[in-house]
């Protein structure tokens, strides 16, 4: 079904009309004007505490992005999700990441049947397998304790499990070592194993396609040095385990189908961390510590699924990312944050909202006459103030930031937590209000100096606050920015959930890689740029002296 172009509805235009008329509007001024801002504009919901009052907006401005939501059908389109309807139209699939933590008995179908049932069979499967592997029931070939777990795969069966290792590391069994291995570049494979005894290692080869090239390339790297080191293929059954959807391709590579985790199509590789895709997770966390996360990302999906829009945490998050991207027209988001077991969490965050909303056609494949997904991009806090908050603060584009952040540390370190969090609090109020040339001055400042340390403020900020980063707490984080991706993805009417863009560049390595390998260089017909290139590489690659010196 054709819907209308979104900056053609009513309600596009009368934000549109909106902003022109108060969009400069300066937080100082709107802070100054109503002393219950911050009240009116946070919201908390399991567990997760929201304080958006430092976007650039005011009461119309959530209403009239509440009515552009409800024209756009989103509360209609979470129901379709979660009903299993085939809302990724261009794969031709549900998307039913939420069935991956419903709790069991629930019942969700697809096609007939019950995937809860199918999700629990896995879920108890893989805690089976783990609490082998944990307790030393499972040994390798030759008898020896399994103490380190490679975990092999890219994107979405990669960046999950290692921003969860990561970020729950604390629960994690220090006696055990976890790896991941990702990139095509041997160096990945070489440094993640060069002290790793392969009696003691067990590879989880993580591909919902199983052809995935890098990941292929790294799965038979694997094999080569386990067989290398054990001297028999029957070590391959003790220490490989594959996470895929595809049993052939599992069974061809020699994975023998009672050492496979499965999961399903309707899974996006993105939004697959708590499915048998965090298989290292829950290895490295155990059953009950994965289950409390599960719990976290269903306590976030039945609040998405049930609040109303003004108190719903994904939908506002969704309606200031479509303010700030389409009004203030800020092209990136800054994520920060300040804790470190969430280091990996920005890079996570890039694939799910990049991967989800960097589209340029609608649903109907009509080109859009807006922008579509921003950049997502960030380090933890402290560090990022180091480094380019300057841009933030004084550049001239707008960054609109998320800081995150816990009451309670997990390594608590005299009174480091404070400092912390004392910065992260700190941040958004010099965003927020900035520092004007007067107040400047009246530090006494050299009047040269002035317009160098003046800060023009008004720049906006989510803050999120939990109690405690626990595996309940992350679950609760991770779905938070799934469904607001998906509501995003909704309003600009696109499809967050295909993938088209990765294809080409795919498909010309392939062609590429043929070009390469051959001794004698094959006639080449791409553009002169890529010809000079693959010539300059095999140049390179096979001189004597590649430095030029000899
Ligand atoms: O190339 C992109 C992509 O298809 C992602 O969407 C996916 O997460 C990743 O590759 C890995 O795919 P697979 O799990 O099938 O190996």
């Amino acid at each position: 079904m054709t819907s209308p172009d979104l900056v053609t509805r009513p309600q596009w235009q009368a934000l549109k009309k909106h902003f022109a008329q108060s969009g400069q509007q300066h937080l100082r001024d709107l802070f100054a004007a109503d002393s219950t801002r911050s009240e009116r504009f946070t919201v908390e919901a399991c567990g997760l505490y929201l304080d958006y009052s430092k976007q650039r907006i005011v009461d119309q401005t959530m209403r009239l992005l509440r009515e552009l939501a409800e024209c756009c059908g989103v509360p209609e389109r979470i129901q379709a999700m979660f009903r299993g309807e085939r809302i990724n139209t261009t794969e031709k699939r549900a998307v039913l990441h939420i069935a991956l933590r419903a709790p069991a008995g629930e019942k969700i179908s697809v096609d007939g049947r019950d995937v809860v049932e199918d999700v629990n069979t896995v879920l108890d499967r893989m805690a089976e397998f783990c609490e082998q592997v944990r307790d030393g029931t499972w040994l390798g070939h030759s008898g020896k304790r399994i103490r380190n777990i490679v975990s092999i795969g890219i994107g979405g069966s990669d960046l999950g499990p290692v921003m969860a290792y990561e970020a729950l590391r604390h629960y994690s069994r220090r006696d055990m070592r976890f790896r991941f291995v990702s990139n095509v570049d041997g160096t990945d494979f070489v440094e993640a194993t060069h002290d790793l005894d392969a009696n003691e290692t067990l590879f989880i080869i993580c591909s919902k396609t199983f052809t995935t090239l890098e990941t292929m390339t790294n799965a038979h790297a694997a094999r080569a040095w386990l067989l290398k080191q054990s001297g028999t293929e029957h070590a391959i059954a003790k220490h490989f385990v594959a996470v895929s959807s595809n049993a052939e391709e599992v069974q061809k590579f020699g994975i023998d189908s009672a050492h496979m985790f499965r999961f399903w199509d309707w899974v996006g590789g993105r939004y697959s961390m708590d499915s048998a895709i965090g298989l290292s997770t829950m290895l490295a966390i155990g059953p009950d510590h994965f289950r409390q996360m599960l719990a976290g990302f269903h306590a976030m999906d039945e609040h998405f699924r049930s609040a109303p829009l003004e108190r719903n945490l994904p939908v506002l998050m969704a309606l200031l990312a479509v303010w700030n991207n389409n009004f203030l027209a800020a092209a990136t988001v800054a994520v920060v944050p300040y804790d470190q077991y969430l280091k990996r969490f920005t890079a996570y965050l890039q694939q799910l909202t990049m991967e989800s909303n960097g589209k340029h056609v609608t649903l109907d494949g009509k080109q859009v006459g807006y922008a579509t997904g921003p950049v997502y991009w960030g380090e933890p806090g402290s560090n990022g103030q180091h480094s380019f908050f300057q841009l933030i603060h004084q550049g001239t584009r707008i960054v609109p930031c998320d800081f995150i952040g816990f009451g309670q540390p997990l390594n608590a370190l005299g009174d480091q937590h404070d400092v912390l969090m004392a910065n992260l609090i700190a941040q958004g109020e010099a965003l927020a209000f900035g520092k004007t040339a007067d107040q400047v001055r009246a530090e006494g400042t050299d009047e040269a100096l002035v317009p160098h340390r003046t800060f023009e403020g008004n720049r906006p900020s989510n803050t999120i606050l939990a109690a405690k980063l626990t595996p309940h707490a992350l679950g609760t984080l991770v779905a938070l920015y799934e469904h607001s991706v998906f509501v995003q993805g909704v309003i600009w009417n696109i499809d967050s959930f295909d993938q088209w863009g990765v294809e080409l560049g795919k498909q010309l390595a392939r062609k590429t890689i043929a070009e390469l390998s051959p001794k004698t260089l094959p006639n080449l017909s791409h553009d002169s740029s890529t010809n000079a290139l693959i010539r300059r590489y095999r140049q390179l690659r096979d001189s004597d002296h590649p430095g030029g010196v000899a």
